[in-house]
């Protein structure tokens, strides 16, 4: 007789809740078994993208309606999880339910939000996937090979490793210490280049020229970057002013900014200092 599958209930089934939901579904890894949201509209949308026709799971908007499962995972907007955790410790307890594993999906927060279902003997974790979950549909396509940071008690990221490995994750392990620093490292590695790619579009428009030639020059500067720092690393692959230890002309270059846009030469010198530090020059000019 074939075993049943370990069951899944979900709190809050958004983009990652659905994706990770629909992929373990579709690999018969676990099985879904109550998903909850702020609606039960917003929550059965959400089960049938997961497991289209099943019959087994329900969309349900009060966490008191909920069945027992193996595993529990809040996939809410980070402020709603500490709330959800202790709301769901409150009722596993009125309930009398056993420990079960809970676990969240956040970068930042480690497993401690998780404290009041620990405190009932649940095992709990964090797992972070590192892919940028714009839709379900389009992170399920994604989703294999995305690497996957895992942090918290070492049976419920014993547990979870599998489950991750089944749909393609790649998982490595977070102590709970570094898990703020390890995400704003996510953060340096990925969410400044739109910003920066901004301004600097910005003040080539500024200059007066054509979009159409700044949306080339974007194109070209961006691969040429990536494809350096990929094949060199950072340090070999950074070029410009800093690089050549050019403090005359980082100076200059700051101070025209400035006249542009104040928050943009603020930037410019605390980069340059750190790409100067980068490439081995010292920070300051050095002393005739
Ligand atoms: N998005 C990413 O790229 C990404 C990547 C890695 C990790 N994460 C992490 O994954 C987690 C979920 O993010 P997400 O992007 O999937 O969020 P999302 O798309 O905004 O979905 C949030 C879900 O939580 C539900 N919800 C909100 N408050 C609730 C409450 N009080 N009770 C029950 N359900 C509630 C929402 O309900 P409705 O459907 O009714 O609105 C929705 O289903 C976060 O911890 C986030 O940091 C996100």
């Amino acid at each position: 007789m074939a075993q049943a599958l370990p069951t899944l209930n979900l709190i809050g089934a958004g983009r990652v809740g659905q994706t990770l939901a629909q992929l373990w579904t579709r690999n018969g890894v676990l099985q879904v078994r109550d998903v909850l949201t702020r609606s039960i509209a917003s929550a059965q949308a959400a089960l049938d993208f997961i497991a289209p026709g099943a019959s087994s799971g329900r969309a349900l908007a009060h966490i008191a309606d909920m069945r027992a499962a193996d595993i529990w995972l809040l996939a809410v907007p980070d402020a709603q999880i500490g709330a959800c955790a202790l709301e769901l410790a409150t009722h596993a307890g009125q309930c009398g339910d056993a420990p079960a594993l809970a676990f969240h999906c956040s970068g930042a927060q480690s497993a401690a939000l998780l404290r009041p279902l620990r405190d009932l003997g649940w095992s709990v974790a964090s797992a972070h996937p590192v892919l940028s979950f714009a839709s379900p549909q389009a992170a399920a396509a994604q989703f294999p090979g995305t690497p996957c940071a895992l942090e918290g008690d070492a049976a419920a990221c014993g547990a979870l490793q599998p489950w991750f490995s089944a749909i393609g994750g790649a998982c490595f392990t977070v102590r709970s210490e570094d898990k703020v620093l390890y995400h704003a490292a996510a953060v340096l590695a990925t969410n400044f280049a739109p910003v920066l790619q901004a301004l600097a579009e910005d003040a080539w428009r500024a200059t007066g020229m054509p979009d159409t030639l700044s949306l080339r020059l974007r194109e070209r500067l961006l691969h040429n970057a990536v494809n350096n720092i990929v094949a060199l690393g950072p340090q070999r692959a950074l070029t410009g002013p800093a690089a050549r230890g050019d403090h005359a002309a980082i100076a200059l270059q700051a101070d025209v900014v400035a006249d542009w846009d104040p928050q943009a030469a603020a930037a410019y010198r605390a980069l340059s200092v750190l790409a100067l530090r980068l490439a081995g020059h010292p920070p300051e000019p050095p002393q005739a």
